[in-house]
């Protein structure tokens, strides 16, 4: 699957390659199928064809109707205009309170930190040290202004399951619109839209086998929302501009791929991720620390700290390696990652976490040079620097 097959991608969480029926399906509409969507001749039936089929695909995917899927650029401008969208759609966008969680993904905090400036008032529930919010802090924090509750579905660093069931069932009591960005569960867990009780919910193709750029905002009947931009009525004239076909094409077949072989990839995966992660454990003797281990967790996603050691350090120096440290979107940062900082994960142990995510093409033995690459690595790291470990702090969270 790797152009380079020396490498060892475990990065999944970051952005999956392409899958090859996704490639397939896509690549006419880069060269022959060229055509305007909104053009009355045969070429632009075709592609108009193509973008309902891919429209039709995704909503049999996600259990909603094919009119409350709208395609997008991807997980970020999903997030942005569902929340902004909604918020600038209310009579008084200033007077309004959000209410969000410390886990979030910037393409959600960002959003409601722009609508703070605006006026609006934003309340951040936190989580507990497993990483998973609590229905309770999202009830307490209601006001008669809150329009919108936005939470994710499973966090991308360390893929702790979100208790979002129970938060819809709060908002649908108090009349409170619910976004959910499952940018990280679509493709990974089976996502329905009528089970969850969603109001809006953010798709990022990229996650699940599809091209970078693209995704989908789901909304419910009835919702009314705010364009970002303006322009022409495509996508309902909430993400106007000609349609991207090829990538609308490619996220439709990985819809339909993921719901073929999303299942299996599960079982198989979720083996070889207690694989790596007792392996780990095994070779450095347990002096490790794995979040979120004992919350209902993404099948692919363990987030492993290594005391005493920069993850970064320890990454550098095993460079077949592709994996993350914290989460991937802003791995160039030396902060502390919020999603740890919310978990009261310690300075220590925070700076040395590794994200392992692994995907369909993940092998068995991958993950076993993985395991092993990191325990040797991190202890030659700690024997070549005995002042650093024994003034370190070791508390585990
Ligand atoms: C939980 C979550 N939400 C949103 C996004 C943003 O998605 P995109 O990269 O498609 O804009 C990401 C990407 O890392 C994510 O992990």
């Amino acid at each position: 699957m790797l152009a380079n097959p020396a490498l060892i991608y475990l990065d999944h969480n970051a952005t999956t390659p392409i899958d090859p029926g996704v490639r397939d399906a896509m690549m006419p509409f880069l060269s022959d199928r060229y055509g305007n969507p909104s053009s009355q001749h045969a070429l632009g039936r075709q592609a108009a064809k193509a973008v309902e089929q891919a429209r039709q695909q995704l909503s049999q995917f996600l259990d909603c109707s094919s009119d409350e899927l709208f395609f997008t650029s991807g997980g970020t401008e999903s997030s942005n205009l569902a929340i902004s969208g909604t918020i600038m759609a209310t009579d008084s966008p200033a007077s309004a309170h959000i209410i969000t969680s410390a886990i979030e993904h910037p393409a959600t905090l960002e959003p409601c930190r722009a609508l703070r400036q605006m006026g609006c008032e934003i309340t951040v529930i936190g989580c507990d040290s497993n990483g998973v919010m609590q229905p309770h802090e999202v009830a307490s924090a209601i006001q008669p202004n809150t329009k919108l509750v936005s939470v994710m579905h499973a966090n991308n660093e360390t893929g702790s399951i979100q208790p979002i069931n129970a938060i819809s069932h709060i908002c649908k009591q108090s009349g409170i619109l619910l976004h959910v960005d499952a940018a990280q569960s679509v493709g990974k867990l089976p996502v329905s839209c009528q089970k969850i009780g969603i109001d809006l919910m953010t798709v990022a193709g990229h996650k699940f086998y599809a091209p970078k750029g693209i995704g989908c905002l789901v909304a419910r009947k009835g919702i009314t929302l705010s364009p970002l931009v303006h322009g022409g009525g495509q996508e309902s004239g909430l993400s106007p501009g000609t349609e991207n076909v090829a990538q609308i094409v490619a996220l439709g077949a990985a819809a339909e791929i993921a719901a073929e072989k999303s299942g299996s990839d599960a079982m198989r995966i979720c083996g070889l991720r207690d694989q790596f992660e007792n392996l780990v454990e095994q070779e450095t003797h347990g002096d490790i620390f794995i979040h979120a281990k004992s919350a209902e967790r993404l099948m692919n996603t363990t987030s492993v700290s290594f005391p005493d050691v920069e993850a970064v350090e320890l990454l550098n120096r095993i460079p077949f390696l592709c994996a993350s440290t914290g989460a991937a979107c802003h791995s160039h940062s030396t902060v502390i990652s919020a999603t740890l900082q919310a978990m009261g994960v310690t300075e220590p142990i925070a700076r040395g976490t590794v994200r392992i995510s692994m995907g369909r093409h993940t092998t068995e033995d991958e993950i076993q040079q993985a395991a092993y690459a990191l325990a040797k690595t991190w202890k030659k790291i700690r024997t070549t620097r005995p002042a650093a470990y024994e003034a370190g702090d070791t508390t585990k969270p």
